[in-house]
């Protein structure tokens, strides 16, 4: 094809109605995410039909906006890339029927993307290519993963969570410490007053060098615990002062942030990389950057994380569409969701 190709990347995998406009040049002409938090905020945590039938409404308007801002129509679409795993089975189905039916009317090619490896994308985008080979530490609200990456579309898992997602665990101890969902940016702010070192909670598998693998369940009922000892009060039933949940608050999330870089360099370790690339929703987390930039200096790595923006849900990381209609990876209208990843709210009691 001669000229420049003009992509609308969807995603719909989880909480985020989202849409962009990119080039094959990796021009990103618009970006447009609309957020469900303040849906799924009296839940404390996601509920899938309700996140679908937001996407149902907002997907529409999304895409309209999409095109807008990127000051084009739909007539001048070249290719629809949809996220169409992991995800939410509800939602990923919403962001596949609307790319399905564009690509009819529109006769242009469906691309697939992998919203895990889209997220690493984000570090490509902001970047360049040379972020590639990389560790890559995936950790979001239902993954959290560490990949060796060749390239932008070669993945090799090396270890990921065996319980909990570091994302699902913020998000489970916000609520017991009754902050507001999403738990990751709650708990950041509580825990800038606190000390770290209030509270020894347990670092789960971070000695074991030889695995590459997290659990932060074990670490979630030691904050329960902190708050009511076992037979007491649902910990959301006590009432603590803003100096205690920010105690509970800052060494809940040193401790996670101890795991995630642990691991993240015995992986570079292991696999003799030195480019370490880190994306996901928990990405954002203040803390979790400085300590991994602390990290890069000292043991000499390159580390590569998206602006903040980038590293929650958004249509923008979809740009690895790009990669795979050079491969020649477009698909056929009977592509399918793959879910995997049905996340249970959390109730608040
Ligand atoms: O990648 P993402 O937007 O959605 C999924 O694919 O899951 O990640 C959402 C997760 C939520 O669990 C949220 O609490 C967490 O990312 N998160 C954070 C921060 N901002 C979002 N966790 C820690 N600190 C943050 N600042
Ligand atoms: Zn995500």
């Amino acid at each position: 094809m001669v000229g420049v190709m003009n992509i609308l990347t969807l995603e719909t995998t989880c909480d985020e109605t989202a849409a962009a406009v990119i080039t094959d040049r990796l021009d990103v002409l618009s970006s447009v995410v609309a957020s469900q938090d303040a849906l799924h905020e009296r839940f404390g945590g996601v509920v899938p039909e309700i996140a679908s039938r937001a996407h149902v409404e907002r997907i529409l308007p999304v895409i309209d906006e999409a095109l807008r801002k990127a000051g084009i129509t739909l007539a001048d679409l070249d290719a629809v890339a949809v996220a169409n795993t992991p995800g939410l089975a509800g939602s990923l189905l919403v962001g596949l029927a609307a790319a399905k039916a564009l690509c009819v009317a529109l006769d242009v090619p469906l691309v697939a993307v992998n919203h895990l490896h889209a997220h690493v994308y984000a570090c490509r985008l902001v970047d360049g290519p040379g972020v590639f080979p990389c560790v890559a530490l995936i950790v979001s609200g239902g993954h959290t993963s560490l990949y060796r990456c060749a390239g932008p579309l070669e993945f090799e898992l090396l270890g990921g969570t065996i319980d909990d997602a570091a994302g699902e665990a913020f998000d489970k101890v916000a609520a017991m410490l009754r902050l507001p969902y999403p738990g990751g940016p709650s708990i950041e702010k509580a825990a800038a007053g606190g000390d770290p070192k209030a509270h020894r909670f347990p670092r789960p598998l971070l000695s074991d060098r030889q695995r590459l693998e997290f659990s932060f369940s074990g670490l979630k009922t030691a904050v329960r615990y902190a708050i009511s000892a076992p037979g007491g009060p649902e910990p959301s039933d006590v009432e603590l002062s803003a100096a205690q949940v920010a105690d509970l608050a800052a060494s809940f999330q040193q401790a996670v942030v101890d795991c995630l870089a642990g691991k993240a360099l015995a992986a570079l370790r292991a696999s003799g990389l030195d480019v370490l690339c880190v994306a996901g929703g928990v990405a954002a987390n203040g803390h979790l950057r400085r300590r991994l930039q602390e990290e890069a200096k000292e043991n000499h790595f390159a580390l590569h994380v998206p602006p903040i923006e980038l590293c929650t849900d958004n249509a923008v990381m979809g740009a690895i569409a790009v990669e795979r209609i050079k491969a020649g990876l477009t698909e056929s209208l009977d592509l399918d969701i793959a879910g995997g990843l049905l996340r249970a709210p959390q109730r608040r009691r």
